[in-house]
């Protein structure tokens, strides 16, 4: 069982933090696991029978809430070195925990772990923080009712509430009204414990370590591509075996000393090991196509997944189109995308962002609130961003309130390294749920941050 250390949850007092400015980033780096993979590890290694180990973790808060919630359903997990070692209880296998299950900021956390909670005959109390209780559990919980999970209160839409999950659930097929890969990865996950065929359908394609991770671990999965869209089908009951897991670097993480590299003139950078599975790349898709010197270089396989060093230079850019249907292949990089895009020259059109609004804070208004508290040129239409850049250097200047968000956090510090002035944001805490080496990190590469009191 991790410590409560490892495991501690950020809370207390806001951390205001400003970003002063940069020197070139310069060099070859490596930043920390994937933070979706490092989740599928640990909640199907708990699953499974026998020992998983997972080389290159993520030990974010995040990930950390889904170690202990797995260890309080009954599987062993321990840090051992540099791994984290699960030894699992099978499918089926989970115990009820003796306490609430606390996944902290996480909606990946909760919402993946509600599926294995389903196929259980166990009730466990889910709660989280400010910023968790008040996100959409319905599109989970919709499907997951329908193969049998009750709730308490009976019509539970947000944290906290209680879930009470059965040996008989019943297998289903869903259409998903949502591109998400959350939906689609609790669905799936209860299906292992069910007798028959679970289909999901999904109508544009989200990332796909769910079925990539289960395949691995020995399920029986199909994925085929129908007129309605992908078409995942899951045999159950599944036995699932543990199995040795490396998690690549994450994307949505190598975004942030990427976009440095490219605003801060003279940058030169590599990020090693990243990974580099189609369902994760728009934005450096986005990125060639503004005009950035970005080439994914040497790529390979990792335990079935690709991988690719990203090497940057700094570059000139220009204002491009993002198609709605890129949207879920770089749905977390959007606050990273509309910072870079107020640098660029002329405008940036960002299409198909209602999801954002639904994430840990709603950040498409968050992103245009930072964007325009710095002098950019911002607004929102319908469900697209639309960043009028000035193809030099944004003013800056302003402070930016993240509301418990690590990416807002993190986007607008970088934008601070490249802008004429400082960018303050109000609290940095929420950056330790997925990316905590971030400011040694970003320090190391020649990023100036300092400790200061936010106006706002
Ligand atoms: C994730 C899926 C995405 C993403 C989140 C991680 C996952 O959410 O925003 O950070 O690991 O499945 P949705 O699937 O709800 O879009």
């Amino acid at each position: 069982m991790p410590s409560e250390t490892q495991l501690k949850s950020h809370g207390g007092p806001a951390r205001p933090l400003s970003a002063v400015g940069a020197t070139a980033f310069r060099g070859a780096i490596r930043v920390p696991g994937d933070k979706s993979i490092s989740h599928r590890a640990l909640i199907f290694g708990a699953l499974a029978t026998g020992e998983t180990r997972i080389t290159g973790m993520l030990e974010g808060e995040d990930v950390l809430n889904t170690a202990k919630a797995m260890a309080a359903m009954g599987a062993a997990v321990e840090r051992d070195g540099r791994d984290w070692v699960v030894r699992g209880r099978g499918t089926g296998g989970l115990v009820q925990p003796d306490g609430d299950l606390d996944f902290g900021n996480s909606g990946t956390g909760v919402r993946l772990v509600m599926g294995a909670i389903a196929g259980h005959p166990i009730a466990a109390r889910c709660v989280g923080d400010v910023s968790l209780s008040s996100r959409p559990m319905r599109r989970v919980l919709g499907p997951l009712s329908e193969m049998g999970l009750l709730t308490e209160p009976a019509d539970a839409a947000r944290l906290p509430m209680t879930l009470k999950g059965s040996d008989r659930l019943v297998p289903m097929t869903y259409t998903l009204p949502v591109a998400s890969a959350q939906v689609k990865s609790a669905i799936l996950i209860a299906g292992l414990m069910t007798r028959g065929a679970t289909t999901v359908i999904e109508p544009e394609p989200t990332r796909d370590h769910t079925e990539r991770m289960l395949s691995y671990f020995g399920a029986e999965i199909d994925v085929g591509d129908t007129a309605e869209g992908r078409c995942i089908v899951l045999n159950g009951p599944a036995e699932l075996t543990g199995r040795p897991v490396h998690v690549p670097s994450d994307p949505s993480s190598t975004a942030f000393p990427v976009a440095a590299a490219l605003l801060v003139p003279g940058s030169d950078l590599t990020v090693q090991g990243v990974l580099a599975n189609p369902t994760r790349t728009g934005l450096y898709t986005t990125l060639r196509e503004m005009g950035a010197d970005l080439t994914m270089e040497n790529v390979r396989e990792e335990g079935g997944e690709p991988i690719a060093d990203v090497h940057v230079r700094a570059s000139s850019l220009k204002g491009v189109t993002v198609p709605p249907e890129r949207a879920p292949s770089m749905i977390d990089e959007y606050p990273m995308l509309a910072v870079i895009a107020a640098f660029a020259d002329g405008t940036t059109r960002m299409e198909g962002l209602g999801e954002l609004r639904v994430k840990e804070t709603d950040r498409l208004a968050a992103t245009a609130d930072g964007l325009s508290a710095n002098g950019v040129d911002v607004s929102i239409d319908g469900d697209a961003l639309v960043v009028r850049g000035n193809g030099g250097a944004a003013r800056g200047g302003g402070t930016v309130a993240t509301h418990l968000d690590h990416r807002i956090a993190m986007a607008f510090l970088v934008m601070g390294l490249a802008s004429e002035r400082p960018v303050t944001v109000n609290d940095a805490t929420p950056i330790a749920t997925s990316f905590p080496e971030f400011e040694d990190l970003m320090t190391g590469l020649g990023a100036q941050f300092s400790p200061c009191e936010a106006r706002a």
